[in-house]
């Protein structure tokens, strides 16, 4: 029995459990769409909670700002996307599906080569390789030619080209365009930062491998503002900050995490070094974060743009400087993914015999603090006085936690489901607890093991799972 972890697995819990649902399901759906279910979103609102409190909340050098979706236009033509954020487009002469060109080489070439290429070059190798579409088998591909993966929209009631804005792409810019407002509101120094969580929107050529790569995601960015001369060991202390919230704070598998480093070829219009974060997914290792030393590039391109200047008065020296930008950047929702993959065991519970198969639980390994319910509160029974207490401590934990009441079916499937959940706790009330000693059991998600403690002692004693 194969019991790693795939993405159909992940993809088919997801939506049994209610983490994720496809978008506009009960309508045929829509494309690499994909909606969070009541436990999909604990889960985001957490990874979102823990990042805030690491990374703005806990640290005296940063802040934090929530920008608007919708820019002014120019903000994209100072930024540099309208002129180079694109991929290699080409389309399929025969069934006209759309393809990224640099993709469709990568099982011939190699995906360190492929950023090297130019356009000329990506269209040759494709027709050389005979590289057949993906969707109808032909060679017959047009020259790659540049998409812009803009989104665009139109503001007010009149749709022509003095309306048109762009849905962010980043939510970077929104960080940079209120440099000067955040300093002089906050009066921070050098080296500090800024962090934004928010919605970003890319009109991908290849969305896919479920949230991985999709057209409408969520960001999590820091800019973080330096010297020049003070950039590099405030970079790799950003990367040592980055490897500490995989493995500490979110509790991920540090054998799963391996960085790279972008090559010149490969790095964006506005980075002088980039390197990834990668995760060994299950179709192979891809980036899951990212931190560029973006230079003075932003600001600078702003204050040509804007003509207002985005610079900063050193109060020891009276000298007037464009701080540098380090840029460490999170995927929510390809953290998400990465913490349902990260979490997934399928576990032989008893061995198979002659007349009956092995008895196997799914269990979510999520750490506590980011598992979506934190305790499910359990009566053995449905009926009185269990029912009765249980829903007492369920109303009293709820102030604090995010907690279940559940009632329905046979202990056994109620435990099976929570572990599908990645509840880290299932508390049973039983007669004992009502007739004799007022305590409870608590049974652990991933050793199985209970233990009965007093009733009075559940909170403090959640408490102290969930902060560790
Ligand atoms: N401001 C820099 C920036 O946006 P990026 O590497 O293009 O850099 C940052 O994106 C992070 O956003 C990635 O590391 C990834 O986690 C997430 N991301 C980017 N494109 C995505 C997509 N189409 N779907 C889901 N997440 C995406």
């Amino acid at each position: 029995m194969n019991t790693s972890v795939t993405m159909d697995k992940i993809v088919s819990l997801c939506k049994r459990r209610g983490f994720v649902f496809p978008g506009s399901e009960i309508y045929g759906g829509l494309a690499n769409t994909w909606d969070y279910g009541p436990y999909g979103v604990e889960l985001i609102n957490n990874i979102k909670k823990t990042w805030w409190k690491t990374f703005i909340q806990e640290r005296e050098d940063m802040v934090g700002v929530d920008a608007a979706i919708l820019m002014n236009p120019r903000v994209w033509e100072a930024s540099g996307h309208v002129g180079s954020f694109t991929d290699p487009l080409m389309d399929c002469k025969k069934c006209h599906e759309r393809v990224r060109g640099d993709k469709l080489l990568e099982s011939k070439i190699g995906v360190e080569d492929v950023v090297k290429l130019s356009l000329k070059q990506i269209s040759e190798l494709v027709h050389t390789h005979k590289i057949p579409c993906p969707k109808c088998g032909a060679c017959d591909f047009t020259e790659a030619r540049s998409f812009n993966l803009m989104f665009r929209t139109y503001q007010g009631v009149v749709e022509d080209s003095a309306a048109m804005v762009y849905m962010r792409p980043e939510t970077a810019q929104g960080i940079f365009v209120n440099f000067k407002n955040v300093q002089q509101t906050t009066r921070k120094k050098l080296p500090f930062g800024i962090g934004q969580i928010g919605k970003a929107f890319r009109n991908e050529i290849t969305p896919g491998n479920f949230t991985f790569r999709t057209r409408e995601f969520e960001q999590m960015e820091i800019e973080y503002f330096v010297k020049e001369a003070e950039w590099k060991p405030l970079y790799d202390g950003w990367r040592e900050s980055m490897n500490n919230f995989f493995v500490q704070t979110l509790g991920f598998k540090k054998d799963k995490m391996r960085w790279r480093q972008h090559d010149d070829n490969e790095l964006s219009h506005y980075s002088k070094e980039t390197w990834d974060v990668e995760y060994e997914f299950p179709f192979g290792w891809g980036e899951l974060w990212g931190i560029a030393y973006r230079t003075d590039y932003d600001l600078k391109q702003h204050t040509k743009f804007s003509g207002e200047k985005l610079e900063y008065l050193d109060p020891e020296t009276n000298e007037k400087l464009v701080p540098h930008c380090i840029e460490p950047t999170f995927g929510v929702t390809r953290t998400a993914l990465v913490a349902l993959l990260d979490a997934y065991e399928e576990e032989e519970v008893s061995p198979a015999t002659d007349v009956k198969p092995a008895d196997v639980r799914i269990v979510m390994h999520f750490k506590p603090s980011i598992a979506p319910i934190k305790a499910a509160i359990l009566p053995l029974m449905k009926k009185e006085p269990l029912a009765g207490k249980a829903r007492e401590l369920f109303a009293q934990l709820k102030k604090n936690f995010m907690v279940e009441y559940d009632e329905s079916g046979s202990i056994g499937k109620r435990y099976r489901r929570h572990d599908e959940l990645g509840t880290p706790f299932c508390i049973t009330i039983d007669f004992d607890t009502v007739e004799k000693d007022d305590c409870v059991t608590i049974r652990d998600r991933d050793t199985m093991k209970q233990e009965r403690i007093k009733l009075s002692e559940v909170k403090e004693y959640m408490q102290r799972a969930i902060e560790t």
